[in-house]
């Protein structure tokens, strides 16, 4: 299982990828507003400066919602560097646009994915990621983690190569239970990955290993 971190914040980034633990980056427009950057220049060096940091993929949103407006921005993206994915949304044209990007070996991660049947798409059309958000699905009262075993099973059935990419992830159960039903990554925010580090029983086991070695120091 690959663990992307979900945020555009270099620190956050950074820390994650020191753990030696992080295969990648995903970003939105509100995480890149969240820590301040806008405007294209910025936002361009902003995917660059991450790039520099990581060693695996970084999901880079387009913001165009229209066929040709995705495919100029995806292609400029793509151009920025070779770890770059394009992330398209779940939209008609979208689905045009990971087709086109398909066909032409440029990554794409079909984000906002909230059904079996927009994995399904995604897939045909060629993802190399799909993003079922999970979080906001559990926010409206419906299972979030069944729509990863739902899109396992689909993509199993007919051995579509589209990476299930589980985002929208709060906490570390969340990143445990996508890990029990084969989800391919999980984006996560780095307070989940480090949440995966604790246990009290490890606290008091280390502590009194720290006293007893005294004892022979
Ligand atoms: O990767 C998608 C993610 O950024 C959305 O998470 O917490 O805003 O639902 P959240």
């Amino acid at each position: 299982m690959k663990f992307f971190i979900d945020t555009a914040d270099l620190a956050q980034i950074k820390e994650a990828q020191d753990l030696g633990v992080l295969d990648g980056v995903t970003t939105n427009p509100s995480l890149m507003a969240k820590v301040g950057i806008s405007g294209e220049a910025a936002v361009t060096k902003h995917y660059i400066d991450i790039c520099n940091i990581v060693t695996g993929d970084v999901s880079a949103e387009v913001i165009a919602t229209d066929f040709d407006g995705m495919v100029r921005e995806g292609e400029k993206l793509a151009a920025l560097h070779k770890q770059i994915v394009v992330k398209i949304p779940m939209i008609k044209d979208g689905i045009k646009a990971i087709k086109y990007f398909s066909s032409k070996g440029i990554r794409t991660n079909c984000t906002l994915v909230f059904s079996a049947g927009q994995a399904l798409l995604a897939a045909k059309a060629g993802a190399t990621y799909v993003s079922p958000f999970i979080g906001r699905l559990d926010d409206i009262s419906t299972d979030g983690l069944n729509l990863i075993s739902e899109i396992r099973l689909i993509y199993d059935n007919y051995g579509f190569n589209t990476q299930i990419l589980a985002a929208s992830i709060r906490h570390q159960m969340h990143i445990i239970d996508c890990a029990k039903l084969g989800a391919d990554v999980a984006t996560c925010p780095l307070s989940a990955i480090l949440a995966l580090l604790k246990h009290p029983l490890t606290d008091n086991g280390l502590k009194q290993f720290l006293e007893d070695a005294k004892k022979f120091a």
